[in-house]
């Protein structure tokens, strides 16, 4: 019996084709393959730039820098999410809150965040930037959370990682009409990979030249940034506090080579989800709503099961092994998050989600054969 994960990559001759012609190359970072990985996505996304990096948490932390959050400023974020949606804004020396999320879709709540920026325009402490979390590769209601950020000001950070190949309103994601930036992940376990990996989208060009200083140790060869004539072609000058967040040509040498197969991923993706929710219709379980305004991504396929057997299913599944997760603790219970002042009970909607939640495998080389085993397992489990 195979071990099943709950995601996983596939890389196929092509790839491996691409990454070894990299190897045999001149350059092994900060060469062409790159700027075309920028290019194909960004076009793909209908995004006017793209900025690539080594990972979606760098991505989030140069897309906060490029904002300009800093000491002072506030960070709102769903507290179901990877830790790395909220943690950018502790680097940048910024605070974090988080909004509760929506029973039935998971994200971010728009009600929710409509009142609590009520709450904080009278105590005036209105978020700098929101980020907005696409859970399991489903759109947030961007155009809800969109016409609050222009009645309140708040710049937003889109944090796409689960939502690559996914579209909103029938447009690609990634494509930042309702958002400053977009981010995306290319680890391993997403729709592509680059290994790590991670990319900014914009429709701003002075906020992609922006995250391209930030990316690169702040540092230009741009003579029209320079505070004074280049001494020479060697000449550079470091304008703001950067980092080595740079993606390598290997990197996106394979991104690059999985974007041409992203729609296929994606389809097959929905194929899997609906053999889920029609074998899983008749079981003691809740099953991933699919808003009509979108098209998911499909990173995660999420069940709820009463919070009392849920220790019990998900242990059934992990003893056949079978790779289940959970996905995610709600970020405020963390203890890192605590210590800032966090407290339980805050989010009842993240914290009833979360008693809930099972992830199962969900990525495009499981089998159909695959699939009927988890199913199977489940059922018994469920029904045990
Ligand atoms: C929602 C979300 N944001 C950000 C990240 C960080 O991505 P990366 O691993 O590329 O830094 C992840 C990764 O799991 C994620 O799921």
């Amino acid at each position: 019996m195979s071990h099943i994960p709950y995601g996983r990559q596939d890389v196929i001759a092509d790839d491996v084709e691409a990454v070894t012609s990299v190897l045999q190359s001149d350059w092994l970072t900060q060469g062409p393959i790159v700027p075309r990985f920028e290019r194909a996505m960004a076009d793909a996304c209908g995004a006017s730039h793209a900025v690539a990096v080594n990972s979606a948490t760098s991505a989030l932390h140069i897309a906060c820098l490029a904002l300009g959050l800093g000491p002072g400023d506030w960070l709102w974020t769903s507290p179901i999410t990877f830790l790395a949606s909220a943690n950018c804004a502790l680097y940048c020396g910024a605070r974090v809150d988080f909004v509760d999320i929506d029973p039935r879709t998971y994200n971010l709540s728009p009600d929710a965040l409509a009142r609590k920026l009520e709450q904080a325009r009278t105590e005036n402490r209105l978020p700098k930037i929101v980020v907005p979390v696409h859970l399991a590769g489903q759109s947030c209601d961007m155009a809800a959370i969109y016409a609050l950020s222009r009645e309140y000001g708040f710049s937003i950070i889109e944090d796409a990682s689960h939502a690559v190949g996914g579209r909103y309103q029938n447009l690609p994601v990634g494509d930042c009409r309702f958002s400053d930036i977009a981010v995306f992940s290319f680890h391993p376990v997403k729709i592509i990979t680059s290994a790590e990996g991670g990319m900014a989208l914009t429709n701003d060009a002075q906020l992609a030249e922006r995250m391209a200083l930030f990316r690169s140790h702040g540092m230009t060869r741009e003579p029209a940034q320079m505070s004074r004539e280049p001494d020479g072609p060697w000449y550079y000058e470091q304008i703001e506090l950067g980092f080595n967040y740079r993606m390598s040509e290997l990197q996106a040498a394979l991104g690059l080579s999985q974007t041409t197969r992203l729609h296929d991923y994606v389809r097959r993706r929905h194929e899997l989800a609906r053999r889920y929710d029609e074998r899983l219709a008749s079981l003691p379980l809740t099953t991933p709503r699919q808003h009509p305004d979108c098209y998911s991504g499909l990173h995660l396929y999420v069940v709820r099961v009463d919070a009392t057997r849920r220790r019990a299913v998900f242990d059934a599944l992990r003893a056949q092994d079978i790779g289940v997760n959970v996905h995610y603790i709600p970020l405020h219970t963390q203890p890192y998050y605590r210590r800032l002042g966090n407290a339980s009970g805050t989010f009842p909607e993240a914290e009833s989600y979360y008693a809930e939640a099972i992830s199962l495998p969900m990525y495009a080389t499981l089998t159909e054969g695959q699939q009927n085993r988890v199913i199977d397992v489940l059922g018994r489990a469920l029904l045990a």
